[in-house]
């Protein structure tokens, strides 16, 4: 692929690049915004270096993709639902996203991305580590393939959600509802047509149809698939850098290595449609 007004870097041979020569506080042209667009579907996730972004302008950068998604349970800035405030300091007893995850993958209709503007970082410490999981499918055997084709499992919330922020009362439905969902196991990307591998240890629970025995020795299987070295990379943040990842095709986990230091920004996370 040929980049005219931004430039692509890829940091690794299977997923994530860095993307330089743009400002995201300034609304992107057609041209810029078709090319990051398309460095997105190419590189999975996508990286920015040294980026000032008011709330607001974080928020004008993520409707340029899509309808903002507003976070079941987290909380936000006053004023902002459509933020999600990451931060962890000395006072944490846990750091968001941990595990290796795709966000809110209990929701009918997940996220299609995510856009994290982490403003103070610490160093050393609080990398995120994407994996892809179009390689992760690839990779897997032609018989593990077919075994999976059709499989769904159930996603849910309650027991990700309810610890780490409490229950306070109501929750984005105003029905004290936690999502849950029924998802593929496999899905198919409804931009690039390509298959990827749709369950992660944070939110799924079981596979539909599968005693527990058998659901959760397929699952650990593909847990331990997932966390494959060469499926990977790793962002190393600076204060002001943003990471825009796919949540149809790629895993994150956020490392919490940096206690008592700070790691503070804020997510924004675009709609996507249900997985097929
Ligand atoms: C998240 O899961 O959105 C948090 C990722 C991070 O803090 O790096």
């Amino acid at each position: 692929m040929s980049y005219e007004t931004i430039a692509v870097n890829p940091i690794g041979p299977v997923i994530g690049a860095e993307i330089g020569r743009v400002d995201l506080s300034q609304p992107l042209g057609n041209q810029a915004f078709q090319e990051i667009h398309d460095a997105l579907l190419e590189h999975q996730v996508v990286f920015f270096r040294d980026q000032e972004m008011t709330l607001e302008e974080h928020k004008a950068f993520g409707r340029r993709f899509g309808e903002l998604h507003i976070h079941p349970a987290a909380p936000s800035p006053d004023g902002h639902p459509e933020i999600l405030t990451i931060h962890a300091d000395e006072n944490s007893k846990r750091a968001q996203g941990a595990r290796w995850h795709t966000d809110v993958s209990c929701d009918e209709e997940p996220p299609m991305g995510s856009i994290l503007h982490l403003h103070r970082v610490p160093s050393p410490g609080g990398d995120t580590m994407f994996s892809s999981m179009y390689a992760a499918y690839d990779a897997l055997s032609e018989e593990m393939k077919t075994f999976l084709a059709g499989l769904k499992a159930w996603h849910s919330s309650e027991h990700v959600h309810k610890g780490r922020y409490g229950h306070m009362g109501k929750l984005r439905d105003g029905d004290d509802t936690y999502p849950k969902a029924l998802q593929p196991i496999v899905r198919t990307h409804p931009v690039t047509g390509r298959k990827a591998l749709y369950v992660n240890c944070a939110f799924t629970t079981h596979i539909e149809g599968l005693k527990k025995t058998e659901s959760d020795a397929i699952l650990h299987m593909l847990y331990a698939h997932i966390d494959t070295p060469e499926f990977h990379c790793r962002f190393d943040w600076r204060d002001n850098s943003v990471a825009f990842w796919d949540n149809r095709c790629t895993q994150h986990r956020a490392l919490w290595d940096y206690f008592p230091q700070t790691r503070h920004g804020f997510r924004v996370t675009v709609k996507g449609d249900r997985p097929f």
